[in-house]
């Protein structure tokens, strides 16, 4: 019998370093605590009640679509059911974090993996690591986004090409996916909303990237995310702000070779900085930032 593992980051001299796992594993339900259940509806209970007002709109409705609720761990196999219908994304379960080839293959063939273990009641406000909460809650209901969902697939393609090209080429696209995936806002009707997978699975960052005068919102430019560094210990210091998610689509329609090689010429920005050029939604107060963090 094959033990579905559960693998973590470790504590060594150097902090916390990540260990990759590359395998997909079937959820494991039947194994879930009583405590884990727990966890889950907890967390997500804490996020349907501070989320409306503040998540996008195709967020909230993918939520209700997928049928998400305070009844313990959701099940991928039913899940997969609805995605398989709508984008045709599938879930996989894996044990952990996955080394960038690996992840990128699974994105380009829509398929998104998923943590299948949860956090401890401890770690109820921060995780170091994604989990399945962060997984699933922050980043399937917009994989039910027609839109959103052939963004994912290209990000996946992107990663690929960014993979075989090098190092800094990889450095540059997974600030995209930072400042996208993980932590975007979207402008809308009715103000600024979230639909970044980093933030909508915080509940911190949820009040924090909306209300808080400390970070800058700034219009999304594609070479102008790729150029900036980004934090990994903090909320950010900066979120970009798209305008719908066909802007985030068309914007991975050029081939990224000659984008990498010019930027290469570039330094990267600080995390914080605002330039000339920016569309500024808001300049941050920079309240409570340390200088020299960024990733
Ligand atoms: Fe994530």
């Amino acid at each position: 019998m094959t033990v579905t593992r559960k693998v973590e980051h470790q504590r060594t001299d150097l902090g916390y370093v990540p260990v990759y796992a590359t395998g997909v594993v079937e959820q494991p339900w039947s194994d879930y605590s009583a405590t884990d259940h727990e966890v889950w509806d907890a967390l997500f209970q804490r996020q349907r009640e501070l989320l409306p007002g503040r998540a996008c709109r195709e967020f909230l409705d993918g939520v209700e679509r997928f049928g998400l609720g305070a009844g313990g761990i959701p099940k991928f196999s039913e899940l997969n059911e609805v995605l398989a219908d709508a984008t045709g994304w599938k879930l996989v379960g894996v044990e952990g974090l996955l080394p960038d080839d690996v992840f990128f293959d699974h994105l380009a063939n829509r398929r998104f993996p998923v943590t299948w273990w949860i956090r401890k009641p401890e770690q109820m406000d921060y995780l170091s690591e994604p989990d399945l909460f962060h997984d699933l809650f922050g980043h399937v209901p917009l994989l039910l986004n027609p839109v959103f969902a052939d963004y994912m697939q290209a990000y996946g393609r992107g990663g690929m090409k960014a993979f075989a090209i090098g190092p800094e080429a990889l450095a540059r696209l997974t600030r995209l996916y930072w400042y996208t995936v993980e932590f975007g806002l979207i402008d809308t009707a009715e103000g600024l909303r979230i639909y970044g997978a980093g933030i909508v699975s915080s509940k911190g960052e949820s009040i924090y990237c909306l209300d808080s005068p400390a970070p800058n919102r700034i219009g999304f430019g594609l070479e102008r995310v790729m150029s900036t560094r980004y934090r990994i210990d903090t909320y950010q210091q900066t979120y970009f702000v798209i305008d719908d998610f066909e802007q985030l689509f068309d914007a991975t329609r050029p081939d990224f070779t000659p984008i990498y090689a010019r930027l290469a010429q570039r330094p990267a920005l600080a995390a914080r900085s605002v330039l000339d050029g920016d569309r500024v939604f808001t300049r941050g107060t920079g309240e409570g930032w340390a200088s020299d963090a960024d990733a």
